[in-house]
């Protein structure tokens, strides 16, 4: 039985590895259905309150997908402006409500801590998709299970690899995330470049140094780094004080494909949570790595799809009779063909 079952999704640290390897295989499986080969009802009538008082395309998007894809329904509330929160009502007030209305709950927030608080006022299972600065546990499964398939294409893995950790690592809650989970981990060497500023924070760095991990600190991309990994990352311009601020980071970042091959090896895997800032004046992933067979951030997207529906198919109890309620895909589906 999963330990998931009926259990809040609030931090990455309430996973060992037992859990996330039983996660890895029942994500596993939902490919066939995420591919439209075939399709499942074993979630019909349930409903998920999909509530996203952040901007979000991919997570927003892709937990309703997962949900839809196991045959459930998705209630969405999109923007604080739209929300009775922006009328004062309390984080658990709303929480008692719409988990009355709901049968799992995923939910992205601005401030630190908010989640866990709703999860308090919730009768219901409640999946942080991103919580402030703080955590994005979701995005961090998803960016260790497509680690570990990009690796082990390479036939390498996630014990001893080495991963470059690039731009924002002070307010860019994906790569705390990530880093916390890595602690799992044995011997990884992390490169972290940032500027000073936007080191990576103490409390994330006391994590990785207590796993036995080896760090190296730099403010700029520089030398060659025989990096397995090279985690891009956005400058996170809605978390700093003034526009101005975050303006004098955005840029100073840049990935094309000419520094790519001046940095890495021409195996490492470039991975990115998205959205890419793709102004010119950041820039910070250029298009012209669209044709690199590296760059991995399109099968990472693809894979937060199984990995939401297995934390779905977990955390509801159905992760071993999805199949029970397997019905034919009745329309042409390109997805059909990968
Ligand atoms: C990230 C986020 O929202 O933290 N995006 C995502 O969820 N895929 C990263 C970002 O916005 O830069």
């Amino acid at each position: 039985m999963s330990n998931l079952k009926g259990k809040h999704i609030l931090s990455v640290n309430q996973f060992d590895a037992g859990m996330i390897k039983q996660i890895f295989h029942v994500a596993d499986q939902m490919a066939p259905y995420a591919h439209r080969k075939k399709r499942t009802r074993v979630l019909d009538g349930a409903i998920l309150g999909n509530l996203f008082f952040e901007p979000s395309t991919r997570t927003r998007v892709s937990f309703g997908t997962a949900f839809n894809l196991l045959g459930g329904h998705v209630r969405e509330t999109a923007g604080m402006a739209n929300s009775a929160l922006s009328k004062g009502e309390s984080l658990y007030d709303t929480a008692r409500v719409l988990s009355s209305y709901s049968d799992v709950v995923a939910m992205r927030h601005p401030d630190s801590g908010s989640v866990a608080e709703f999860a308090e006022g919730s009768r219901v299972p409640v999946i942080n998709g991103g919580d402030g600065a703080n955590e994005h546990p979701t995005q961090a499964l998803l960016d260790l299970y497509t680690i570990e398939k990009e690796l082990h294409s390479h036939g390498d893995k996630i014990d001893g690899m080495h991963i470059a950790m690039i731009g924002d690592l002070k307010y860019g809650r994906t790569v705390h995330s990530l880093s916390k989970l890595l602690s799992l981990y044995k011997n990884i060497r992390f490169t972290l470049i940032a500027p000073k500023e936007l080191a990576m924070p103490a409390s994330v760095m006391d994590i990785i140094d207590k796993a036995g991990h080896q760090f190296t600190i730099r403010e700029k991309l520089e030398g060659n780094l025989d990096a397995d990994i090279c985690y891009q990352t956005r400058i996170q311009e809605e978390r700093f004080s003034s526009q101005q601020e975050a303006n004098l980071y955005r840029g100073k970042f840049r990935l094309n494909q000419q520094i790519y091959t001046q940095h890495f090896q021409s195996k490492t895997v470039i991975m990115h949570p998205l959205p890419r800032d793709s102004r010119a004046d950041a820039n910070e992933l250029d298009n012209d790595l669209n044709l690199n067979p590296n760059l991995a951030i399109f099968r990472q997207a693809d894979n937060g799809v199984l990995v939401r529906m297995a934390l779905f198919a977990l955390t509801l109890g159905v992760e071993n009779i999805i199949s029970d309620y397997d019905c034919p895909v009745q329309w042409y589906s390109r997805k059909g063909e990968q």
